[in-house]
């Protein structure tokens, strides 16, 4: 039992060292004590990176849903599973316990079932921060369907082609969500995607903002009367351990979006460990995890990590300026959250409001913060701390990925010291290993390099949805048998890891992961635009901002740039979201390559952050004469 929650530091080093040293059965004792098995396993761990293969527990059977519902009914049963606090702060908040969430889930599952929805097949939700939505997730779970949740901030087009990358089946969504003082028409999204996905059968809507909606005859069925006449009771689909729990998109730095694909049981082992020891998570504690569900963090710590341990985890709709910077500060108070975890570019949009929305709240409640998404800097951090912690509660800088399924390098809240911006040490079973240019690990302290990750931790990924080749040119091919995060990272005196950002084509704009190939389609596909590059820039809340280098074709010489910019920011707002709309545009005549024809991102990063003192060498430049072209239009 010890090893499951660790509450010392000697504690962590102790069972760390258990867990690399013999994975397996450290893993075993794990799965064996704090879960629910249909069927225990054959063989704890297959691996080998290099094809690559992952399989742990292989031959065990499970549901997730009985380990996050069905086995907490006896002791739990009245205790607030999920705790909703909506977006308007007049409209009272929700508890919804572990019983009556048992009975939506077991509803909604027989509605899918009702509509032709089985083991194996994929369910696209794409829905507000309502209830509807961790129920509709857990019931794709109970049946066995994939979901493949699409962030409710998406587009048409992003979601679309979500919908037919994986042949999804069903869609289910709402009439539309709240979002601050807005309410935005997810249907209206909805029915121009759904132009583009012939195989998409059937769409279920969920009632919240009560519009005036179209509904497709044969296609759309309002949600809430089938629940209404559905039974409460749906068993568990028997699972095989590596069965596919669900899909999540990712953007990558080239191509279209990578359908990351996680497996039953190692997920909800990893995920339910780490949020036990890195939230300090106990029986009475309210935790709150300000993610949407649409990314991997609401996954695993809206979700599943919480239930899965029994907890209440609060669910919250709205937005942190809405109806005032206070807001976030005004549901600590009132449901007296123990745990809070949040983003940096969400911490450093409220330190720049007046002080007084945070000091006016009674945060005392509060044991552990939380952030995630983002290097946080070092300002950021020391607000959070100061401000909201009153330096009592320890800050968790959670290092992690889609791709992980779960925290990787983190604090342990009480037991590890912390450091501003440093994620600290490599979390139970993960092994990490910083590696230089020529592939070879670097060993000691003190050091940097790219950041890899040398042996399989249960959560990981198994594989890119329809594309297995891509899977391991991406994260397999780049080091040898190891997987590559592509972050790049430095390790100080005390063995601490430090993360310093993507070393590849992706920006992270608040929080949010943006391959620059995507949105330079985008681009490229207005009229007057020839070609275009991406880069990110410094910003004081986005954290980077898109800088974006375009060269008109002679037909766009003679338009209005003002009105470019916004037909371009209009453009990649439809195609993406309008999270990838640039900060600022250069029109320019050329763009600094290399012989091989490849951009020299770096110079226009440099340029973008206004750097221009320090280029490097240039003089391998195919048109070196452009930059200084370049330099000048900057200004
Ligand atoms: C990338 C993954 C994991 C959930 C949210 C993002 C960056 C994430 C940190 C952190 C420094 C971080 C990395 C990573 N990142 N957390 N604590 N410190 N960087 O998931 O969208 O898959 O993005 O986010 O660059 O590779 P994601």
């Amino acid at each position: 039992m010890s090893n499951y929650h660790i509450k010392h530091l000697e504690e962590y080093f102790q069972v760390y060292r258990k867990s690399v040293r013999d994975p397996e059965s450290f893993w075993e004792e794990i799965a064996e004590e704090h879960f629910l098995w249909r069927k225990k396993w054959d063989k704890v761990l297959e691996w080998d990176f290099t094809k690559p293969e992952v399989r742990w527990f292989g031959g065990a059977q499970l549901n997730i849903t009985e380990n996050c519902l069905d086995r907490h009914l006896t002791t739990r049963g009245n205790k607030t599973a999920i705790l909703f606090e909506p977006n308007d702060p007049s409209e009272p908040a929700q508890h919804i316990s572990y019983s009556e969430l048992h009975e939506r889930v077991g509803r909604m599952a027989n509605v899918l079932k009702s509509k032709g929805i089985g083991k194996g097949d994929r369910v696209c939700i794409y829905l507000p921060m309502i209830p509807e939505l961790a129920v509709s997730v857990l019931a794709c779970a109970r049946i066995g369907a994939i979901h493949s949740v699409v962030f409710a901030g998406f587009s048409a087009t992003a979601l679309a082609t979500r919908i037919n990358d994986c042949d999804c089946k069903m869609l289910i969504t709402s009439d539309g969500s709240y979002r601050g003082a807005k309410t935005i028409d997810l249907k209206g999204i909805v029915d121009k995607a759904l132009e583009e996905c012939p195989n998409l059968e059937t769409v279920l809507v969920a009632k919240r903002i009560e519009s005036d909606i179209h509904m497709e005859p044969g296609r759309d069925h309002w949600l809430q009367p089938l629940l209404d006449s559905a039974p409460t009771d749906c068993p568990a689909e028997v699972m095989e351990a590596e069965d596919p729990l669900f899909i999540l998109y990712t953007s990558g730095s080239t191509g279209k979006p990578k359908g990351m694909v996680h497996s039953c049981a190692g997920y909800m082992i990893y995920a339910a460990y780490t949020f036990k020891n890195i939230f300090q998570y106990r029986e009475k504690d309210v935790y709150w995890c300000t993610a949407d569900i649409g990314w991997i963090t609401g996954h695993s710590y809206i979700v599943y990590g919480p239930l899965a341990n029994g907890a209440t985890t609060l669910m919250f709709e709205g937005v942190p300026s809405f109806p005032d910077f206070g807001r976030f500060w005004e549901v600590v108070e009132k449901h007296k959250v123990n745990q809070f975890y949040t983003a940096p570019t969400a911490i450093r949009a409220l330190a720049k409001e007046n002080l007084e929305y945070v000091e006016k709240y009674d945060l005392s409640s509060l044991k552990v913060l939380g952030t995630v998404g983002e290097p946080i800097n070092e300002e950021a951090w020391h607000w959070y701390n100061n401000n909201v912690g009153h330096k009592q509660s320890p800050i968790v800088d959670t290092w992690w990925q889609t791709e992980t399924g779960g925290i990787m390098i983190s604090p342990i809240p009480y037991v590890t010291p912390t450091t501003p911006t440093y994620a600290t040490l490599p979390f139970i079973g993960i092994q990490p290993a910083l590696m230089d240019e020529n592939g070879v690990e670097i060993k000691g302290n003190q050091v940097s390099g790219r950041l890899c990750i040398k042996f399989p931790w249960p959560s990981m990924a198994r594989t890119i949805w329809g594309n297995h080749a891509r899977y391991r040119d991406t994260y397999f091919s780049a080091y040898e048998n190891k997987y590559f995060t592509g972050d790049g990272a430095m390790r100080d005196a005390v063995g601490y890891y430090r993360i310093t950002g993507r070393v590849d084509d992706v920006i992270i704009v608040s929080g949010h992961n943006l391959g620059t190939a995507p949105i330079e389609d985008s681009i490229n596909e207005h009229p007057a635009v020839a070609e275009s590059a991406i880069v990110g820039f410094p910003h004081d809340v986005k954290g980077n901002a898109l800088y974006g280098f375009v060269i008109l074709k002679e037909t766009g010489e003679t338009r209005n740039r003002e009105n470019l910019y916004k037909e371009i920011n209009q453009q990649i707002t439809e195609q993406i979201g309008p999270i990838a709309k640039l900060d600022r545009i250069l029109f320019v005549s050329g763009l600094p390559k290399t012989r091989s024809g490849k951009i020299m991102r770096r110079i226009l990063r440099k340029i973008a952050s206004g750097e221009t003192g320090n280029l490097g060498d240039i003089s391998t430049l195919l048109n070196p004469e452009v930059v200084q072209e370049i330099i000048e239009k900057a200004g």
